[in-house]
């Protein structure tokens, strides 16, 4: 394709003044070679869905609660021609996803844990599911390849980047009225498909999210749908995000337990406080009334004493590790978490950069202690961060058991901090940190339609 045409598209996507970076272009332009010679000449529509790094918020997502996410400029590509049957078939530029393809209409389990795959049949059989019956499938190309697609089992949201994506391209190839809030709540139901009951933040910042901004979202889903809005970023200062390469395989049950014990606790204070549904509703209470109502550690025969049947508050369908739950600490990080989210944005807004940090890092040490879901790099990391003049807080970020930090610095320290912190986190573990400075990208959609 000529160099003015393509220029003259991604000015159009991307509708500010902001230049796409070169690499960004050239991996367009791959792309649509290798869609090309895997699946012909002919038309081809190219989609994107960033990941996301949430500032401070977490695991309060699926308690009904606040979050504080950024979309990343690091995102996965969808290639896409529509078919006129219900086939998808799906190809990866990386050697390491083998093709897959499937009926849309045909409801059928998921692949083995991991299967890349998955991540997109969930989002078409929810999509089938709510639009169909009918719809018509695609043949497919993703590059979510590093260095400019999202890193993977990094706490950032490749993975719902993923759904987010294909649920993008089937809607619009489609032509289904679905969109906005609508679709990352469809999105977050579809990734359920792979066993993991995560809440709606992942989809929402990949979705919603403007450049230069933060998203502000309360993810209790009320009448008239979410609340969302956008938060402008501090000025002058940087979003670093630093990988600690660790990555834990299957945190799934972990997550799941956490889950579990969170919806332990409200049952428990469902005594006191008959009509509440999630954690968010008791996050206004003084912690000293709710402490009482919650035990330290329960074990799966004390369950059905206190009335518990852990299958019917998972809803079925989802595994916890078993073992101890923790109910008190873990309710006690949901519900002050809350707070410091709400605290977060008025300091944002009012340019408190001050307080913003001191949340951030009173929200690690929640995170750590009461919701005990750091790892011993991920500590090496915040300390180093900390330790770095023009840092004003830094935290773990996502869903824990790994993955990366996030810290807010003063734009004219980030470089000195990038090589500060990968070197004392070389020397203290012996890994290799990658460090990003996050530079808040747009939401989701549709790059171009062409032809190749
Ligand atoms: C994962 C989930 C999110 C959220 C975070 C923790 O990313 O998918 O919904 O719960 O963990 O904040």
């Amino acid at each position: 394709m000529d160099d003015g045409r393509w220029e003259a598209i991604l000015g159009k996507v991307y509708g500010d003044e902001a230049p796409v970076r070169d690499a960004q272009v050239a991996r367009y332009r791959r792309g649509l070679a290798a869609f090309a010679a895997r699946y012909g000449p002919g038309e081809v529509a190219v989609f994107r869905a960033p990941g996301r790094v949430n500032l401070i918020g977490e695991h309060t997502d699926y308690h009904h609660g606040y979050v504080l996410p950024v979309a990343l400029d690091r995102d996965v590509l969808l290639f896409a021609r529509p078919r006129a049957d219900a086939l998808v078939r799906l190809a990866n530029v990386e050697a390491e996803f083998p093709d897959r393809a499937f009926t849309i209409a045909t409801e059928v389990p998921p692949r083995s844990v991991g299967d890349w795959a998955n991540y997109v049949q969930g989002a078409a059989q929810l999509l089938e599911r709510e639009c169909g019956p009918g719809l018509r499938g695609m043949d497919a190309l993703i590059d979510g390849a590093p260095p400019e697609g999202v890193p993977r089992g990094a706490g950032v949201s490749s993975s719902s980047a993923l759904t987010v994506v294909a649920a993008v391209a089937i809607v619009a190839l489609n032509r289904l009225a679905l969109a906005g809030a609508a679709l990352a709540e469809c999105c977050s139901r579809a990734e359920w498909y792979v066993g993991t009951r995560g809440g709606v933040m992942d989809h929402f910042a990949s979705l919603l999210s403007a450049r230069g901004q933060a998203l502000f979202l309360d993810c209790r889903p009320t009448a008239d749908g979410y609340r969302y809005r956008p938060v402008p970023l501090p000025a002058g200062y940087a979003i670093m995000v630093v990988d600690s390469g660790v990555r834990h395989r299957n945190t799934g049950p972990h997550f799941n337990q956490r889950v579990a014990e969170g919806r332990i606790g409200i049952h428990l204070l469902q005594a006191r406080f008959p009509g509440i549904t999630h954690l968010r509703d008791v996050s206004a209470f003084p912690w000293e009334e709710l402490e009482p109502l919650l035990p330290e550690c329960l074990h799966a025969e004390d369950l059905p004493a206190l009335g518990i049947d852990l299958e019917r508050l998972l809803d079925g369908g989802v595994r916890p590790l078993g073992g101890e739950y923790r109910v008190r600490q873990r309710c006690r990080h949901v519900i002050t978490e809350n707070q410091r989210v709400q605290g977060a944005v008025v300091a944002m807004e009012a340019g408190d950069t001050i307080t913003l940090g001191r949340l951030m890092d009173a929200a690690h040490a929640s995170a750590r202690d009461d919701y005990a879901i750091s790892v011993p790099e991920i500590e090496v990391l915040v300390e180093a961060a900390r330790a770095q003049p023009g840092t004003v807080g830094a935290r773990l970020t996502g869903a824990g058991w790994g993955g990366c930090i996030v810290a807010l610095v003063e734009r004219d320290a980030a470089a000195v901090f990038a090589e500060a912190v990968a070197a004392t986190y070389h020397r203290r573990t012996g890994r290799v940190a990658r460090v990003f400075h996050c530079v808040p990208g747009p939401g989701a959609g549709l790059v171009c339609a062409t032809r190749v």
